[in-house]
């Protein structure tokens, strides 16, 4: 089975956490694409959505399901989104579309953020996929020799504006073996937006679609 059939497979299987009537919260990316067209498909048993990115508010608009400002949602029961790796233990690395900051907000006004990936995804350490950071382009190479000093290779995004209008460095060869500490230790450093680890608040449920179906870990 090829990634993307997985990626659709795994999308597929998601739709099962998503009650009926609410405001379903929706990541950004491939696999994030995929369950947005199935949710379209049964948009009328929806509320409406908020979405992570702009990317992703155009796909909901296009299938025609209400978008949903989160400042008037409260609390939704669900958020569903992809990751670019994961551990067993569901702490993970977003950010590989530019949307981490949007996407660690939605998923922190959520009840249960529900991560699907495929098999590709899954590692025991994390920090083999560049973990992005959003800086605030007056402070990136502050923070690009701060993230030198953890033992980072900061490389530039280029060509990247995020849709907060921030800029990403990509941090090769981080040594992963604490996530939620360096999360902190990251988010501390004067101009980071944020990282994108997903360790202090980790997703509840990681689906993975392999050749012989979908695994919850
Ligand atoms: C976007 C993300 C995505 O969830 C991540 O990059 C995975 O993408 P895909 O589903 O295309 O493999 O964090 O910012």
């Amino acid at each position: 089975m090829n990634q993307d059939e997985k990626k659709r497979r795994v999308a597929l299987a998601a739709l099962e956490f998503v009650p009926d009537d609410c405001i379903v919260g929706v990541g950004t990316g491939s696999t994030a694409n995929f369950f947005i067209d199935a949710l379209g498909e049964r948009r009328h048993r929806l509320r409406g959505a908020v979405a992570s990115s702009e990317a992703s508010a155009a796909r909901l608009r296009a299938v025609g399901i209400p978008l949903i400002d989160l400042n008037d949602a409260g609390e939704l029961p669900v958020y569903v989104d992809g990751a670019d790796e994961t551990t067993r233990e569901r702490c993970l690395i977003k950010g590989g579309g530019g949307a981490l900051t949007r996407e660690k907000i939605v998923a922190a006004a959520s009840k249960v953020f529900v991560c699907v990936v495929d098999d590709t995804k899954l590692v025991a350490q994390l920090g083999r996929f560049p973990l992005p950071v959003e800086v605030i382009p007056l402070a990136r190479a502050q923070v690009a020799r701060a993230l030198e000093a953890l033992g980072g290779r900061p490389v530039l995004r280029e060509g990247f504006i995020t849709d907060n209008g921030n800029q990403i460095l990509d941090v090769h060869g981080l040594s992963i073996e604490a996530p939620a500490t360096l999360e902190t230790a990251i988010n501390q450093l004067t101009g980071v937006v944020t990282n994108g680890l997903f360790a202090r608040r980790p997703a509840d449920i990681v689906l993975m679609a392999g050749d012989s179906g979908v695994e919850r870990l």
